[in-house]
């Protein structure tokens, strides 16, 4: 059978990114040029500031990428693009530029969502990974308990309520001083420190896989501002492992629950919070325990990437879904 090669694009929130995988599952190049430093000034992304940066780096990206991959243009198969969720003007300079490549080229387009992208990181981690399986998604987005059925089949099992948990970490990093993307900073901060504050978790009904992480953030933060209130000494790095311990306790909880009402015994994790160091090693640990399968993508696949898209991008690309030139960037694009 022929190869089949594409090129994928990825601009949805401050990563400008571009990769050419083969057959779904070989990375032959990808490239990341990421606005940390850029956005690290304000706290946060400045979606305007991300758009603008995307624009000026995406041709440079694009050109690395398909030069470190050894081919050219010609051996591309089809142009893919995550065209949601994100930011909007950040998605949009992806898009037009995909589009614009489609055209030129006479190369299908393919849209894929920026989520079944995460999802679609495990299939370059593990070659011989097939659904159904169940999928943690937890990235400063979304915190979802996917249901993997097939290639382009997804049932959502569970998702918060609120804040997603990267976002729940990226507010207690800045109470902390931490600075900008707080996730990896509290996760670092948190491995030398202890866990002796009892911060609430949010439970549902019984059957729920749903979570919460606006309350227990709202109380990392009550507790920080009471203990400076009274002058206490505040161990920074045991409010972190607290807070770590209490979120990621539940994501790994729910994502085991959902493996027992599906009775499917191949888990998966995807987003940048699968980043974790804590959610890593529990969730492995838990599985072992459980004769479970788990597949764990390395770290430069679990924050944004453009690999993720190039794969998802070749499932739709193999069933025949391709988009037209009027494919619009959707900042609220939905999983199911
Ligand atoms: O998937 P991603 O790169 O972008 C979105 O699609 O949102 O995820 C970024 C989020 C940020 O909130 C960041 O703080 C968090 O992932 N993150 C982490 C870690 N590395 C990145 N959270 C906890 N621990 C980490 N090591
Ligand atoms: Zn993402």
């Amino acid at each position: 059978m022929k190869d089949i090669n594409i090129l994928g694009i990825e601009t949805s929130c401050d990563e400008t990114s571009c990769a050419v995988v083969k057959n779904g599952r070989e990375v032959l190049s990808s490239v990341v040029s990421t606005q940390i430093k850029i956005h690290e000034r304000y706290g946060g992304v400045v979606p305007e500031i991300a758009s603008r940066k995307h624009v000026e780096l995406i041709m440079p990206v694009i050109d690395q990428a398909l030069k470190e991959s050894g081919l050219s243009f010609d051996d591309i198969d089809a142009i893919t693009v995550a065209n949601g969720p994100g930011l909007v003007g950040a998605l949009l300079v992806g898009v037009c530029v995909a589009k614009a490549l489609a055209f030129a080229l006479e190369k299908p387009l393919v849209a894929v969502n920026h989520i079944e992208g995460h999802i679609a990181a495990n299939y370059i981690k593990d070659k011989g990974l097939k659904p159904p399986f169940i999928c943690l998604v937890a990235s400063g987005g979304h915190s979802h308990v996917v249901y993997v059925k097939s290639y382009l089949e997804f049932e959502v099992l569970g998702r918060t309520r609120d804040d997603a948990v990267g976002e729940a970490y990226d507010k207690v990093a800045r109470t902390l001083g931490l600075g900008y993307p707080g996730g990896p900073k509290v996760d670092k901060l948190a491995q030398k420190g202890e866990v002796n504050i009892k911060f609430p978790k949010v439970k549902f009904p019984k059957g729920s896989l749903d979570f919460s992480f606006s309350g227990v953030k709202t109380s990392v933060l009550n507790y920080i501002n009471r203990g400076k209130q009274k002058g206490e000494k505040i161990k920074n790095e045991d409010v972190a492992a607290s807070f770590q311990k209490a979120v990621i306790d539940i994501l790994v909880e729910n994502t085991l629950k959902a493996s027992e009402m599906k009775d499917c015994n191949v888990i998966a994790i995807a987003g940048g919070v699968s980043a974790n160091s804590y959610l890593r090693s529990s969730i492995k640990e838990e599985c072992e325990k459980r004769r479970i399968k788990i597949v764990i993508p390395d770290l430069e696949l679990c924050t944004d990437n453009a690999a993720m898209i190039g794969s998802c991008g070749y499932f739709n690309f193999v069933e025949g879904r391709i988009a037209g030139l009027d494919l619009n960037a959707i900042p609220n694009l939905s999983l199911d």
